[in-house]
């Protein structure tokens, strides 16, 4: 017995209780006394079944991710798991909340699972870069088959308790107390008698695996998977399973499991998933917060669309304001037809579709805004406009009531001073599709109250947004280092390399689309606007734009897009309009590599999140990180930019950057002074400073 791990009798009945809050991972101080209690239990003639089950908010969600990378103290959960199948008498895991990873693995060691209606089981170890390391690539195809398991082990989502029931993961699901009710079952599993089979003899199923139509599923992921090796470790595991006899299968997944923990890409996405808790944490844990019902959305266009359905989506009452009843019905049209394909898609049920439009109440007039505790405009990104509307929301608004704004680039603290009430207001920076995308940049200006900061910061987890709380500047975090990493686009061109080229340099390196795809789905014309606002130019794309080729919306930008479609193919006018610029500016073409259109774009990325370190305007590198990567499609496998900068390594970035400050004299170049303290501690907060 310890304070981890408790055990009850019921008449006959052994209750092994694992209580490690907040999620019980299975932590060394977890895994010992687990293992002494079920040597003890199967010895026990007075015990005729055992029941695991877990205190708290949730069964076993996974291995302790702490641990990977130190020495593994021994039991690991691979004995535990061995040790489960040799219990002759009958298992029963009783599965709450989510039995995830290494906890999924610690259930199929037992003879049974029974679970309660919300449960959910999943094997989510692809998202940190891993595979399930305990038995699950082997022991999971055993009850489900292998094309379920490898979507399951792949995918890294968790099925609910209902459709676990149906694929033969779950053997009862029950409503109400769990553990009295997984007590039953195991008794009377125990008096119906065995012989019990563990999951590791059960091999009907795999015998009847289709290869063909396992190994077609395997191509198309490895096409997904983008330079990703866990996704591809997991499909090589499951397939083991079915053609390995199970100890040389389930050594294999040792093997494959050895070398992704160790490997910079799994390294790079535990990073990310502390990252992701860590920056939705703020000072002063105990800030009260302010009750948030209904939300105002002003501008029901683009953004504002978006920003009204994640609140109804999160299971708000909101209220979308536009200027008048004809930019109204358009907003209003737009949101029910985004229901609408989610229902065609089989996202949505059509009661559900119902119950969302039901949560909307449309205005043209400030006053119906009365009565909303939190109010966001989106409105044009105009400052005129804005401090407009906030004046009237100054003159409408309860008192403590918070005002945010979506502006891209805007002063925050500029609108804020126009108000008579500069604490409750701050920048809630939402991402295109707003309904869609994760990121939420949390802009704090220079009066933001601590209890507005932390009522959005909560609220954005309740609307399951991933959000961090960014400082006022031009830009915030990501559209200012996106700037940074434009800033070479055109002279790249002018210098010799293709659009194509370009973009290929970005995919391979992992990301989604490259900056010239990127720039053709967003509408070229949105930055063409904003250069012109500020006086600046660029000379291919100003001239694309000239041309109205505004990107795939006019069918044509820096590609080609044939009716319809979303790929572009290469544009010989473009490459021609490029070589004309540059022979006008004498610029000779060369040959540029891969190499150096990284290190023009990506290494000035860095250099910029440097200075908003340097500047406070980020509060940790691992924020950056969690912005680019949840904002912008920074491959995960490399952790985000503040995280790869230590992989290439700081020093050679200065290298570089110097290198090429001294040839083009652009401030994008010059090394920040927080790099070279990287390049010397080896991390962004000096903490690993001798
Ligand atoms: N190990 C260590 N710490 C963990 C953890 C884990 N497996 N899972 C969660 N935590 C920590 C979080 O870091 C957080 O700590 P903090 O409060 O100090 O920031 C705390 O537990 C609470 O986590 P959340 O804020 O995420 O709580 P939620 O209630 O929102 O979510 C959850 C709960 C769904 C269980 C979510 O935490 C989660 O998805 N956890 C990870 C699950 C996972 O990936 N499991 C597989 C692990 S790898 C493995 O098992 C390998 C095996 O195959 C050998
Ligand atoms: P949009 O042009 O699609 O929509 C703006 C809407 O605001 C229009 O429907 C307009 O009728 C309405 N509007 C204008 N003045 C108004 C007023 N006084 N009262 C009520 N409604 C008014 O613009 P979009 O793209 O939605 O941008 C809105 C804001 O969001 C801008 O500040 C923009 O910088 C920001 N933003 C835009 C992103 C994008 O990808 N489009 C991403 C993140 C932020």
């Amino acid at each position: 017995m310890s304070n981890s791990v408790s055990v009850a009798n019921e008449n006959g009945v052994a209750i092994v209780t694992i209580d490690n809050p907040p999620v019980n991972a299975l932590s060394f101080h977890v895994r010992e006394p687990l293992m002494q209690a079920l040597v003890a239990l199967r010895d026990d003639a007075e015990v005729a079944a055992i029941v695991l089950a877990c205190a708290g908010r949730t069964f076993v969600a996974g291995a302790d991710i702490t641990e990977f990378g130190k020495p593994v103290q021994q039991p690991d959960l691979r004995a535990v798991v061995a040790l489960l199948e040799t219990i002759a008498k009958p298992t029963v895991a009783a599965i709450h909340g989510t039995a995830l990873g290494g906890g999924l693995e610690l259930a199929l060691g037992c003879h049974f699972r029974v679970a309660n209606t919300g449960a959910r089981l999943g094997l989510p170890e692809v998202k940190l870069g891993l595979l399930p390391g305990g038995g699950g690539t082997v022991r999971l195809p055993r009850l489900v088959g292998a094309v379920k398991a490898l979507r399951i082990i792949v995918s890294g989502t968790p099925v609910g308790a209902q459709e676990a029931h149906g694929a033969g993961l779950v053997d009862a699901v029950f409503e109400g107390d769990l553990t009295a009710h997984a007590v039953n079952f195991a008794r009377e599993i125990a008096r119906k008698g065995g012989p019990f089979t563990p999951v590791r003899d059960r091999d009907d199923l795999l015998k009847e695996t289709d290869l063909a139509t396992f190994d077609a599923e395997v191509v198309d992921l490895a096409r997904k998977a983008r330079g990703l090796e866990a996704p591809i470790a997991c499909a090589q595991a499951v397939r083991n399973a079915v053609t390995l006899p199970f100890d040389d299968a389930l050594a294999a997944e040792r093997a494959l499991f050895v070398t992704l923990v160790a490997s910079d890409q799994s390294r790079a996405q535990r990073h990310l998933f502390f990252a992701e808790r860590e920056a939705a944490k703020l000072p002063g844990k105990d800030t009260p917060k302010r009750r948030i019902g209904r939300v105002g959305v002003i501008g029901a266009g683009t953004m504002g669309g978006g920003i009204a359905m994640a609140f109804a989506n999160g299971g708000f009452a909101v209220t979308l304001l536009e200027t008048s009843q004809e930019a109204l019905q358009r907003g209003l049209g737009m949101i029910e037809k985004n229901y609408t394909v989610s229902v065609a898609r089989g996202s949505l049920s059509e009661d559900a579709k119902r119950d969302r439009l039901a949560q909307f109440k449309g205005s043209t007039d400030y006053a119906d805004l009365a009565d909303c505790d939190l109010i966001i405009e989106a409105v044009f990104e105009d400052m005129a406009v804005k401090k407009e509307v906030f004046g009237k929301l100054d003159a409408i608004a309860r008192p403590g009531v918070i005002l945010a704004t979506n502006t891209s680039y805007l002063d925050i603290n500029e609108i804020a001073a126009s108000v008579s009430r500069p604490q409750d207001v701050l920048g809630l920076h939402f991402f295109s599709p707003a309904n869609v995308m994760k990121l939420l940049e949390i802009v704090r200006a220079e009066k933001t109250a601590p209890d507005a900061l932390a009522t959005v910061v909560d609220l954005a987890r309740r609307v399951g947004k991933v959000a961090v709380v960014v400082g006022v500047c031009h830009g915030f975090v990501g559209n200012r280092m996106l700037a940074a990493r434009g800033s070479e686009s055109e002279a790249l061109l002018l210098e010799g390399a293709t659009p194509g080229q370009i973009d290929k340099a970005f995919t391979d390196f992992g990301w989604p689309m490259g900056p010239f795809q990127m720039g053709d789905l967003a509408g070229l014309d949105i930055g063409w606007r904003n250069r012109k606002a500020r006086g600046l130019t660029a000379v291919i794309s100003d001239t694309l734009c000239e041309q109205g080729r505004f990107g795939q919306k006019s069918g044509r930008g820096f590609y080609l897009y044939e009716a319809g479609a979303r790929a572009g193919v290469p544009d010989p006018e473009v490459e021609a309009l490029i070589r004309e610029k540059a022979a006008e500016r004498g610029i000779e073409p060369r040959a540029i590599g891969a190499d150096e259109i990284i290190e023009r774009t990506l290494y000035p990325l860095i250099n910029e999140g440097a200075k908003i370190l340097e500047e406070k305007i980020a509060a940790r590198a691992s924020d950056i990180d969690v912005v680019w990567v949840n904002g912008y499609g920074f491959p995960i496998g490399k952790g985000g930019p503040m995280f790869w900068a230590g992989l290439e390594g700081a020093a050679k970035i200065i290298e570089r950057l110097e290198y090429w400050h001294q040839r083009t004299g652009k401030d994008v170049f010059k090394p920040a002074p927080l790099l070279k303290r990287m390049a010397e501690t080896g991390s962004w907060d000096g903490s690993a400073a001798a």
